[in-house]
């Protein structure tokens, strides 16, 4: 049973919303998630855990959240070489289609960056925008929601996603 470090940061509270659930999901495979608001704590306990889900929505078109913007460049200080890292970001794919969940990239890279594993990849197909920094190799990069054209979604994304993340940590 794994201790997993779940990091968010939410403006309006979709992403807060889908953290829960995402903690409820490993939950009831028997692990432990504890919850950060970034708002509220400093990223650096993200280096405690070796198991660590971050949640962002995209604001701003093409911009970080602005709670993860406050602490970004803390990230830079921290050595995250031990830890196995999944993301998942919200987005408006009808509203944004040039910028849809671009944060996640920008999350991504910085902890790839110190050393962190990614893991949780997810494949394109189902949504309709037109581009993504959050693309990599023709998948996302982790998971995307969107809560706004797709939340009937949401629920069996974050199912298939979380076995997949389980999967990739190592923990089942
Ligand atoms: C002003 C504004 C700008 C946004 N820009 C983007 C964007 O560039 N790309 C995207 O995918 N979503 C964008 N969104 C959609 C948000 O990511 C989406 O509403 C998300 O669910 C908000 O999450 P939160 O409630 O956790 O803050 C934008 C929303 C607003 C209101």
């Amino acid at each position: 049973m794994a201790v997993i470090g779940l990091f968010y940061g939410s403006t309006d509270g979709a992403t807060a919303h889908i953290a829960q659930q995402v903690a409820e999901l490993f939950t009831q495979r028997g692990h432990t998630v504890e919850l950060f608001d970034v708002a509220e704590f400093y990223p650096d306990a993200m280096e405690e855990f070796e198991y660590v889900i971050l949640g962002i929505p995209t604001w701003d078109i093409g911009q970080l959240q602005a709670d993860w913007e406050e602490v970004i460049d803390d990230l830079d200080e921290l050595d995250l070489r031990h830890a196995r890292i999944a993301l998942f970001g919200l987005g408006d794919q009808a509203g944004y289609p040039l910028t849809f969940v671009d944060a996640l990239a920008f999350l991504a890279d910085r902890v790839e960056a110190q050393g962190a594993r990614l893991v949780g990849r997810w494949p394109i197909t189902g949504y309709n925008f037109e581009r993504s920094w959050a693309v990599k190799d023709g998948d996302f990069i982790g998971l995307a929601l969107d809560e706004i054209n797709q939340p009937e979604l949401t629920a069996p994304r974050l199912a298939r996603w979380v076995e997949v993340v389980a999967l990739e940590f190592g923990i089942e």
